[in-house]
């Protein structure tokens, strides 16, 4: 039976080159244990003299070497072996027992080697050089080393190959799913095999539904394909509400035993993207509400705990987000895992660059040769997630506008017809009305044409997609990528700063464009730059960039409630800025709102600054009641066209409070007070209870408040994270892209009043007991359980 095992424990590690470490009998004695997934980029130091450059958030690149030994038993040859690697920052060469496996250049996609013919009863050593000396070679962070999962798999030698099955759902309705299953299978052994496959479907709870059972003879060393259809009565559907998943259990038969079983999740769904209505999944119209994100989560570099994704997804969910584009690369397989539990809808991107380049090293380098190897592989690799809607084939690429620029895109977007015949394929184009725009042939080859800042071209500020719409009226159009709300979480300045404006302004941009994606149904959606907020692409001494709308430790900005405010149901409101204006007193500041409800009221110190609400979209009158019927409470109250309110307010201190009223009824509240001295720490958990299995972190999140319990929106007190017993702390941050402090440490300074410590459990059972600390401040701490099962 099949077995794949998590390869992540126990590699030892240098870093530095070192000449014949592939070397079987290397002493790797004096080298660093470590677990993968493993960036050693990440320990820092920022320097501003760094090779990687702002690119590369000032973070070393360099050599690194691994090495891991495999113990296997005479039984053990007998067995088909092979190791997986999900992604390895970059130019990685590897070696079994001194034998050259091969060489794996792009960083992003995941790749195998078999092991079985150099394999030996005990000790194999596997050795990988991982190079990423040459720098600059990226616009973002990259992270360097294996910092994806590593996997061993051990099965029979009649095996469904690898990423060997694909599973399609030509048809859904409710009555019936017809599904399709292509599975590839492989005799690596040295005889022909009589082989049954059974092939079962199996709903959410794990009962089975149907099956289909076939029996192939595969001759030594051969692949064989079979293709299936397999009925569904009743299928449930995949969407973004109800992503509902099935799996797919291929079970490999020589007589009546089985010798290897794969599983593959997958939803039944149907998705068009359609050139009057937009994007449609199971028939209905839905907005793509997007963010772009790059695969760092901050301070734990490109080495990502699942549940630090799956907590920024969550919290992407709750701002009302319902799709994602991994810019500019394909991401970790565990990420889209998430992205088909959660029901996000994905545009998984392959490239930044083609034969033109953009930085130093970046992936020009390799195009020829690699190109449709990548493409191929992240295709094979992910097109059974239903999350995936859509593949994007490269990012702003300069070829867009240069005559052979149609052809290299031809040649992709037949292997991305080829590989997934399912799925339409795009580019981000940000020269549609260029000076030297794209050509037409280029455009006319994408599936779906994707607009990077629709926006940005003059009279196309006011009419975006609107123009090409009635020129191209069978263009299928999707915004890849426009400007969210940018920022620095807690800062507020009333002139423009750097890239952004003054915090009074900073949402119009985004506000217009929603206004127009919003009531233009050919429009199928967004995916704003970005999400959250990314280490590199910026200049010293920043270390990150500030394009999104949550910063890198997940804390939501204002522009985040923006959003939310616009994509969400739930009454909900966000009043801003902070009120500790000390010296600035009498002085008239704009104080704003971001709300859902039909109008807010704002109070200073008891004193009220007049009734508000939004007048877009306008209410019409309640079709299904008369005259007399009509609800006339809701009326429409003064403010301007924007979707935004805004009061201006002479400062004074105290208490801003904001009623917000729906459908008559008090709906929110929120009161910002002007806080005092800082005095004590908040500290809090997003998990109580954490499984063991060295994969489960828990974020800690501590705010400065003063005496009475009021946050303190500029507290820069540095916090010690004390953490004993059945975990460890990974990092620290606060979010600040000017911080150079550490991330891996015991300590971080409050920015805007706020910091983040992550914790990982181990393997042990017990408590993990936090105390958070700060000079002259009461402390605070909380206790999380480790338990084998979690619960
Ligand atoms: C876009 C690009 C992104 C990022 C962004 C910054 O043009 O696609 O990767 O660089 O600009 O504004």
């Amino acid at each position: 039976m099949r077995q794949r095992i998590s390869f992540d424990q126990n590699w030892a590690f240098h870093l530095g080159d070192k000449d014949g470490a592939q070397a079987l009998d290397f002493d790797v004695s004096a080298w660093s244990p470590v677990h993968t997934p493993h960036d050693w980029s990440i320990s820092g130091p920022f320097d501003p003299e760094a090779p990687s450059g702002g690119g590369g958030g000032y973070l070393p690149g360099g050599i690194g070497w691994y090495q891991k030994t495999i113990s296997l038993d005479e039984a053990d040859l007998e067995r088909w072996t092979a190791v997986e690697f999900d992604g390895v920052y970059k130019n990685c060469d590897a070696w079994i027992n001194g034998q050259h496996l091969g060489f794996h250049p792009y960083g992003y996609t995941s790749f195998s080697y078999d092991l079985s013919p150099y394999l030996r009863a005990g000790e194999n050593v596997l050795a990988l050089r991982v190079d990423n000396s040459q720098q600059p070679d990226a616009r973002w962070y990259s992270g360097s080393g294996i910092y994806r999962h590593t996997w061993l798999v051990m099965t029979d030698p009649l095996h469904v190959a690898h990423w060997g099955t694909t599973v399609t759902a030509p048809f859904v309705s409710d009555e019936l799913a017809q599904v399709c299953v292509r599975t590839r299978l492989r005799n690596a052994g040295a005889q022909e095999r009589l082989c049954r496959l059974r092939t079962s479907i199996k709903d959410a709870a794990g009962q089975e539904v149907a099956f289909d059972e076939t029996r192939h003879p595969i001759a030594a060393g051969q692949e064989y394909e079979t293709v299936k259809f397999i009925k569904v009565r009743q299928p449930r559907r995949w969407d973004v509400d109800q992503p509902y998943l099935y799996t797919v259990h291929s079970e490999v038969y020589e007589g009546e035993a089985v010798v290897d079983a794969y599983d593959t999740p997958f939803g039944n769904r149907t998705i068009k993207f359609h050139a009057d209505r937009g994007f449609l999944i199971n028939g209905r119209q839905v907005k793509i509400n997007g963010v772009c994100l790059h695969h760092d989560c901050g301070c734990v570099g490109a080495a990502v705990p699942e549940r630090v994704w799956e907590r920024r997804l969550e919290i992407l969910q709750a701002m009302g987000c319902n799709g994602i584009r991994t810019s500019h690369y394909p991401p970790a397989p565990e990420f889209l895992d998430l992205c088909d539990r959660m029901g996000f809808l994905v545009m998984d991107e392959a490239f930044d660059e083609w034969k033109q380049g953009k930085f130093d090293y970046g992936y020009h380098d390799i195009f020829d040769e690699w190109a449709v190897a990548d493409l191929q592989s992240m295709i094979r690799r992910d097109r059974n997630h239903p999350s995936i809607v859509i593949w994007s084939v490269g990012n702003e690429i300069p070829e867009q506008s240069l005559p052979e620029g149609a052809q290299i895109l031809k040649k992709l977007v037949d292997v991305a017809h080829q590989e997934d015949p399912t799925r339409p394929a795009t580019s981000g184009c940000d020269n549609i009305a260029a000076h030297i725009p794209a050509t037409l042939e280029f455009l006319e080859g994408l599936d779906v044409v994707g607009y990077n800042y629709a926006g940005r071209w003059e009279e196309r500020r006011e009419k975006y997609y609107s123009l090409d719409h009635h020129q191209f009226p069978h263009w299928k159009m999707i915004g890849t990528e426009n400007i969210s709300i940018p920022g620095v979480r807690g800062a507020y300045s009333l002139e423009p700063q750097g890239w952004w404006g003054a915090y009074p302004s900073q949402s119009i941009t985004a506000e217009q464009l929603w206004r127009f994606t919003r009531t233009n149904d050919y429009v199928a959606g967004d995916f704003m730059w970005t999400g959250i907020d990314y280490l590199g692409e910026t200049q010293w001494p920043h270390k990150s960039a500030s394009f999104g709308v949550i910063d890198l430790c997940g804390f939501p900005k204002d522009g985040y409630y923006f959003f939310q405010s616009q994509w969400t149901i739930k009454p909900m409101l966000h009043l801003f800025p902070h009120w500790n204006w000390e010296g600035q007193e009498g002085r008239v500041l704009p104080v704003l709102c971001f709300t859902n409800c039909d109008s807010v009221e704002l109070f200073l110190n008891g004193k009220s600054f007049g009734v508000k609400s939004y007048v877009f979209p306008m209410r019409g009158l309640d079709v299904t009641k008369g005259w007399g019927e009509q609800d006339f409470r809701r009326r429409q109250h003064p403010t301007t066209g924007d979707l935004h309110l805004a009061w201006d307010v002479p400062y004074e201190p105290g208490t801003l409070r904001a009623v917000g009223m729906k459908d008559g009824e008090v709906a929110c509240v929120q009161e910002i007070a002007t806080a005092g001295e800082p005095a004590r720490l908040e500290l809090s958990a997003d998990r109580q209870r954490l499984r063991t299995g060295g994969e489960e972190v828990v974020h800690l999140t501590v705010r400065v408040l003063d005496e009475a319990g009021r946050f303190c929106p500029n507290a820069q007190n540095l916090i010690e994270f004390k953490v004993e017993g059945a975990g460890r702390l990974i990092g620290v941050d606060n979010g600040d892209p000017a911080s150079h402090e550490p991330f891996q440490a015991s300590q971080r300074s409050a920015f805007h009043g706020m910091c983040l410590g992550i914790v990982q459990a181990g393997d042990e059972v017990g408590q993990i007991q936090v105390q958070v600390d700060s000079e002259s401040l009461t402390g605070a701490s909380l206790v999380v359980e480790v338990k084998e099962d979690g619960n």
